[in-house]
């Protein structure tokens, strides 16, 4: 695993799922080969590019190039950046584009963006025409490394994230690491936390190696393909075993009930993005395990340390304007996870690398700790 990687090899990380299976392509500058990839995917195939503007200024070009030496024929569909773009007004939009667009079943959508683009785009596939097919190419780390397994799709509902949507899996998904040069700083850090959590949930030797190579992966060498192809493996792993999500999928959640409460306590603004409230949830979940004496406190300041030397935020008192008190975010935890006999489920931590799922929280623990970090 922690082997030198040669450049310009892409990897391909197969994600087995039966008659939906697909392969998740990952390299350097792969993006002009994007034509050909189609046409031995779908030979004829025309295609609509979904994107957003800012990502278009940067790649739709490159991407629209791809297609054309390939001769493959592509219309492009572009929406405003931002979470504001998973509504039913994009959606509608993105919808009759494509059907104006003339791509029929046998054509194919490509998602040109991050997890937006992605969740967005991959909703209209699922449902133009009963189902077409969709190619992601992901532009954003946390897309990379998180929307690239699973299948979730989907829109925002005024009550709340992610409430309509689909599984619908990907023909192909190619992740060309270069795209992420001109993503803001802040945003690949974000999507970093993401990174770390595979090593903090089950990889403990790929933490190690994340905390010798991490600035490498921020420069754009040949680790940041290989941190890319083990979160993808590691995250197709799990769906494969778990693809009902009835067990070991809720790993994936470590420090995700923390970092929901700070999220939707930060009004999902741009005070905290998505991997900053994962970033500080871990922090919160391993702290809470070394309070419940599951592990020691050197492992739990080992996790903060390297979340905090990416420049990711290990305190919240790190949020610009704050995050609620304690029983302000009890409540958020309460309406994010729903309480069992009383009890509280979070993913807890053994040692950096060994997540369990603890389905017996005591709420007056959690609430005790959180007015402890608050204070
Ligand atoms: N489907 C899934 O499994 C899954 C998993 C995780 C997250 N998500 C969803 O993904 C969304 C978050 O994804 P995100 O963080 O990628 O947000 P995003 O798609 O909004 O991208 C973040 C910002 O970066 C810009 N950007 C993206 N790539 C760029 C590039 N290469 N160069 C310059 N700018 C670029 C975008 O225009 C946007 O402004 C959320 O809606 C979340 O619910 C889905
Ligand atoms: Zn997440």
């Amino acid at each position: 695993m922690t082997a030198p990687l040669r450049q310009g090899e892409p990897i391909v990380v197969p994600v087995a799922l039966g008659a939906r299976s697909y392969d998740i392509v990952i390299g350097r500058g792969i993006l002009p080969g994007l034509g050909e990839r189609i046409k031995s995917l779908r030979a004829g195939a025309r295609v609509a590019i979904v994107s957003d503007e800012g990502v278009a200024a940067h790649h739709l070009a490159a991407a629209e190039a791809a297609l054309k030496s390939a001769s493959v024929d592509s219309a492009r569909i572009i929406v405003p950046a931002g979470e504001s773009s998973k509504s039913y007004a994009a959606f509608e939009k993105v919808c009759e584009a494509i059907i104006e667009a003339r791509i029929e079943r046998n054509d194919l959508v490509v998602a040109l963006g991050g997890g937006v683009i992605g969740d967005l785009a991959g909703f209209a596939a699922s449902c133009v025409r009963r189902g077409l097919d969709f190619v992601q190419v992901h532009t954003s780390l946390l897309a990379q490394v998180d929307s690239s397994v699973g299948g979730k799709t989907g829109i925002n509902s005024r009550q709340g994230k992610n409430l309509i949507g689909a599984f619908h899996q990907p023909a192909l998904v190619v992740a060309d690491t270069a795209l992420l040069d001109t993503l803001p700083k802040r945003e690949f850090r974000a999507g970093y936390a993401e990174v770390a959590k595979y090593g903090l949930l089950g990889d403990a030797a790929f933490f190690a190696w994340l905390e010798k190579n991490w600035q490498d992966v921020f420069a754009g060498g040949s680790a940041r393909e290989h941190a890319i192809a083990v979160c993808c493996r590691a995250k197709a792993g799990i769906v494969a075993r778990d693809e009902r999500e009835t067990g070991e999928r809720a790993l994936l959640n470590l420090g995700h009930t923390f970092g929901h409460a700070l999220e939707a306590g930060c009004g999902f603004s741009d005070r905290l993005l998505h991997g900053e409230a994962v970033a500080l949830g871990m922090v919160l979940a391993f702290e809470f395990s070394a309070r419940k004496g599951l592990i020691t406190a050197a492992d739990s300041a080992r996790a903060a340390a390297h979340i905090a030397a990416v420049g990711l935020p290990i305190h919240v008192r790190e949020v610009p304007g704050g995050v609620p008190g304690a029983d302000a975010l009890m409540d958020l935890i309460g309406q994010d996870k729903k309480v069992k006999r009383g009890k509280l489920t979070f993913i807890l931590v053994r040692a950096i690398g060994e997540a369990f799922v603890e389905n017996d929280v005591d709420p007056a623990e959690v609430r005790a700790f959180l007015s402890e970090k608050l204070a």
